[in-house]
């Protein structure tokens, strides 16, 4: 590892071992804490790196170089009982959803369990049928071209698992507004997305992997095709959610995607795949 004079931290690394895939080849990780390293880190073509929690990477790996925001941007320990905060990217999601609920604020209860660090939520409007983090998102602060620029939520046109970042944009903080309620509430309000998730699998994973078509689900359309248990290598259709793809110990990124492009195949309505590929 080196440290640049701006304080960037950088390392080749697999980002099989900064993914919840476990696949993926190398590339060098460039992690920044402030904002001076993190406009080096933004100087060439770059990827953003949040939990990598949606993320298949080619086992190539990537040539651009992949941006990590560090601690310095994560700051779920400042987060208090104020309903309007701007919070660091790198703010791990669960941390976050579970100080709300001891908070007694309202409004993260529809992204409870979900894996994600706040710059990767936004950046894929991560939810579930309870809500997005679009719903309480306000403001988000970016870095582009070496310039730090806020943008209403509004202008980032968040949609079902998307959202319109400025091409080249780094995500550093984000403003939530939250509601005033009490822990019991929110624990209560929690319960039918705990609930939601009962059936999903704890294997290596990132979660589901093709978006819902329009009035269905991708993992209903796969189970009925009959495909759980489908297997190309150590990539294999969950037993227990069908639009999982668990990796089983071994898997190679090459074993996921010619999954991906079976179960395409064989369901007769098209799915799109919901994670990023890098690499490809
Ligand atoms: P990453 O996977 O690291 O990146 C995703 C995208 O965000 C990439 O394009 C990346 O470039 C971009 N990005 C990340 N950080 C930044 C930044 N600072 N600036 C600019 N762009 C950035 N998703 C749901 O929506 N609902 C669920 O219920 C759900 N359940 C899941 C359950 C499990 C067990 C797992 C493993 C995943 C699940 N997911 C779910 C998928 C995943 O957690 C979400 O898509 C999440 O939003 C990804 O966030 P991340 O921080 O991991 O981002
Ligand atoms: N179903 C099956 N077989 C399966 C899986 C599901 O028949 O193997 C049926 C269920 O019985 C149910 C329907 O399909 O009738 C919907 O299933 P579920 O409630 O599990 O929801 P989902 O549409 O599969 C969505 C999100 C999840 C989110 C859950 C909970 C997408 C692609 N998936 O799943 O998000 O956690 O709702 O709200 O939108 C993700 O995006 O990564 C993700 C995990």
């Amino acid at each position: 590892m080196t440290t640049r004079p701006s304080g960037a931290c950088v390392a080749v690394r697999p980002l099989a071992q900064l993914t919840t895939l476990r696949v993926g080849g190398p590339a060098e990780v460039w992690e920044v804490d402030d904002v001076t390293a993190a406009r080096d880190a933004t100087s060439e073509p770059f990827l953003a790196l949040g939990a990598g929690s949606n993320l298949l990477v080619s086992d190539a790996g990537v040539d651009q170089r992949v941006v990590k925001l560090g601690r310095g941007f994560d700051d779920v320990r400042t987060f208090g009982s104020d309903t309007d905060v701007w919070l660091g990217a790198a703010t791990p999601l669960p941390g976050l959803v579970r100080r709300a609920r001891d908070a007694g604020l309202s409004g993260l209860e529809a992204v409870l369990g979900i894996p994600a660090v706040l710059g990767g939520a936004i950046a894929m409007n991560a939810g579930t049928r309870h809500g997005e983090i679009s719903d309480v998102l306000q403001e988000v602060e970016l870095l582009v071209d070496g310039s730090v620029e806020r943008l209403p939520a509004s202008a980032l046109d968040l949609q079902y698992r998307r959202a319109h970042l400025p091409s080249g944009a780094l995500l550093l903080r984000a403003r939530l507004t939250l509601t005033p309620s009490t822990p019991e509430r929110v624990a209560a309000a929690m319960a039918p997305v705990d609930a939601a998730r009962a059936g999903q699998p704890k294997a290596t994973s990132a979660g589901c992997a093709f978006k819902n078509p329009e009035g269905d689900s991708a993992g209903r359309l796969i189970d009925a095709a009959g495909l759980k248990g489908l297997r190309v290598g150590d990539a294999m259709v969950s037993h227990e959610h069908a639009n999982f793809i668990v990796n089983l110990g071994q898997a190679t990124a090459a074993d996921v995607d010619a999954l991906l492009a079976e179960v395409q195949r064989r369901v007769s309505v098209p799915l799109e795949v919901e994670w990023r590929r890098w690499g490809y």
